[in-house]
């Protein structure tokens, strides 16, 4: 989950490749370098911590030159300092890296004992000083980085430079996503789309075992036997804009109040309001004949399932099994032939998710994703695609996605009902006009964005925090406690409002806030008896409700907020909101770093 960029200029690299590594802190910031040629030698600066401290490297130091690389590191080998940052160089090669080499140490040993010396504790340097040592056997740039990389184990995304060589850059993937940026005259390398969007719009997404060899005048991809490729340039949708903060004091605030807007968007790409049914988009297999369903995602998407279990068993009476991917792709679980598999992730390269997804492949499963990515891996290698249209998700806690992916979970529960035949047409048509529904009240319950702050001043003070919900909120009380440790870094806890009493009950004190999340459905009263239990051992409730819930268990808790009104089926992807406002709010108080909070990134693209 680290960024790369490189490029092959026509004036100054540094500017160009600041800014692209700003567009690529999400991915980890915990150091930052660059390195360029100048006058034919490599040149570099680096420094420990987010980007701005290499800026005010170059800004004493400044690095000229035409051609560069630059990376911002989330650290996986050699702690985050200003030795462990790449750019890793020798005086012949210097090259960025995201993945993971995992025979670093063997190569180490091989070529410690022809006497290259290593400057950092990095897997990354191995690779380095490899190329290094058949360019000193005489073979030119591009065959030396040939025979190194048949001889890496592991994960890796690559650019690399060579001094003396100002018409060349090379590029390497292999499990870690990697874009070739077509300019006027100049050629990019970047981690993502994003990295490139201030440069250029034509991007190629390179395959993996695919490298390219890069000049000003394009790009020539090879696969992983040397034999040349060719890839689709496509025109990436990224605009200035849409990375920018918009004038809100976080990306994760503006991405929390896009929320209406993206629902919106997303809903229109599988709602047919002509004749009220949901829409999807061609699959390589009928949906009617899935007879056991396997969902598995990580973090915030591992949760927008869980809530997507309870609407397809409802809907479309099939088994349907989730799980965490790091989990699935070890435990061999036993896959029915002709079963389906469901792969949900926001940056669609998240390594476990990946990895479990060639899994269930190997298993004969229809593999279905639903990705924020178009161009992603997870989506090239599904056989069909589902996309979220929540744009760009800078922030590292994830929102929009989450509620947009929860958008797709239930228009696809609805298509795989009607496919089954296990609902009626009113019944899609009744829960397509609650989808609908759901953008306007997304609206609404931003309104409630001051109160909410205001019960984030209780929350910030506590050192524990329970969430409770049942059913679809269940999950949601899941996500509300992630939302909270991973900004504020506050200690919580979801759980299932019913299992509270068998021994997490034993935590409430009026020093520990409980989150109840209960929309009146049939599960409402359920959930006031769990309520109660709390309030009589002195618990502190702030209670999420509608207008009736509020009227009859409002006056019991500490605080309570009334949400529009809304059909059960479509309550989990509202009550998301309030849940995200309080951790954000929380964590402002707290001053932690809200888009970029400590130890995460956005793309774990590494086990
Ligand atoms: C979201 O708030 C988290 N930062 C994290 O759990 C994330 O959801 C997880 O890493 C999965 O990412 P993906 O959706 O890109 O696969």
């Amino acid at each position: 989950m680290c960024g790369i960029i490189g490029i092959i200029g026509k004036n100054t690299s540094t500017p160009k490749i600041v800014e692209g590594l700003r567009r690529l802190e999400y991915r980890g910031y915990d150091s930052a370098g660059i390195a360029t040629l100048v006058n034919g030698a490599i040149e570099r600066r680096r420094a420990e911590g987010k980007l701005k401290n290499l800026e005010a490297v170059l800004q004493a130091n400044p690095l000229e030159g035409d051609v560069g690389i630059g990376h911002t590191r989330w650290a996986t080998h050699g702690i985050p300092n200003e030795a462990n940052a790449h750019p890793h160089m020798t005086a012949k090669v210097a090259m960025v890296h995201n993945g993971i080499i995992e025979n670093f140490q063997e190569l180490k040993e091989e070529l410690t004992a022809k006497g290259h010396v290593f400057a950092s504790d990095t897997d990354t340097e191995a690779v380095v000083h490899l190329i290094t040592a058949y360019l000193d056997e005489g073979l030119s740039p591009k065959d030396a980085t040939a025979q190194a990389l048949n001889r890496l184990d592991g994960a890796f995304a690559l650019a690399i430079i060579f001094a003396g060589e100002h018409d060349l850059m090379i590029g390497a993937r292999r499990g870690s996503p990697l874009a070739i940026g077509f300019g006027d005259g100049e050629m990019y390398l970047g981690s993502d789309a994003i990295a490139l969007s201030h440069l250029t719009n034509r991007v190629m997404y390179i395959e993996d075992g695919d490298w390219a060899v890069l000049s000003r005048s394009g790009a020539e991809v090879f696969d992983a036997d040397g034999n040349t490729v060719e890839r689709p340039v496509r025109v990436s949708d990224l605009s200035n804009a849409s990375v920018g903060k918009g004038g809100y004091r976080h990306f994760m605030l503006k991405e929390i109040y896009e929320q209406p807007q993206v629902i919106g968007d997303t809903l229109s790409g599988f709602i047919n309001p002509q004749d009220r049914t949901i829409t999807m988009p061609d699959l390589p297999f009928d949906l009617g004949s899935v007879t056991r369903l396997t969902i598995v995602a990580c973090g915030t998407s591992y949760y927008a399932c869980q809530t997507a279990r309870y609407w397809i068993e409802k809907l479309a009476r099939i088994p349907v099994e989730v799980d965490v991917a790091s989990e699935f792709r070890y435990r061999e679980a036993p896959l029915v032939d002709g079963g389906a598999a469901l792969f949900v992730s926001q940056s669609g390269e998240t390594a476990d998710t990946l990895a479990a997804l060639r899994y269930a492949k190997s298993k004969g499963q229809h593999i279905l994703s639903i990705v924020n990515v178009p161009e992603s891996t997870i989506s090239r290698e599904s056989d069909g695609t589902l996309l979220t249209y929540a744009g760009p998700e800078v922030g590292v806690a994830s929102t929009k996605a989450f509620t947009t992916q929860l958008v797709v979970l239930a228009c696809l529960a609805i298509a795989m009902g009607r496919a089954k035949g296990t609902i009626e047409h009113d019944c899609e048509a009744r829960l397509m006009e609650a989808l609908i529904e759901v953008p306007a009240r997304a609206a609404e319950v931003l309104n409630h964005d001051e109160r909410l702050k205001e019960l984030a001043a209780e929350i910030a003070e506590a050192r524990d925090v329970l969430y409770l919900g049942r059913g679809t909120c269940y999950p949601i009380a899941m996500e509300g406690a992630l939302k909270l440790k991973e900004i504020s870094y506050i200690h919580a806890e979801g759980y299932a409002a019913g299992e509270m009493k068998h021994g997490p009950i034993a935590l409430i004190d009026e020093n520990v806030p409980v989150i109840v999340i209960a929309p009146t459905d049939e599960l409402f009263e359920k959930t006031a008896s769990n309520m109660q239990e709390v309030i009589a051992r002195g618990g502190r409730v702030i209670f999420l409700s509608d207008e009736p819930g509020a009227k009859k268990l409002g006056k019991l808790a500490a605080a309570t907020i009334a949400l529009p009104q809304v059909d059960p089926f479509v309550a989990p992807i509202l009550y998301a909101i309030p849940v995200q406002l309080l951790a954000y709010h929380t964590a402002c108080i707290k001053g932690t770093d809200v888009d970029q909070p400590r130890n995460l990134a956005k793309s774990v693209t590494v086990e």
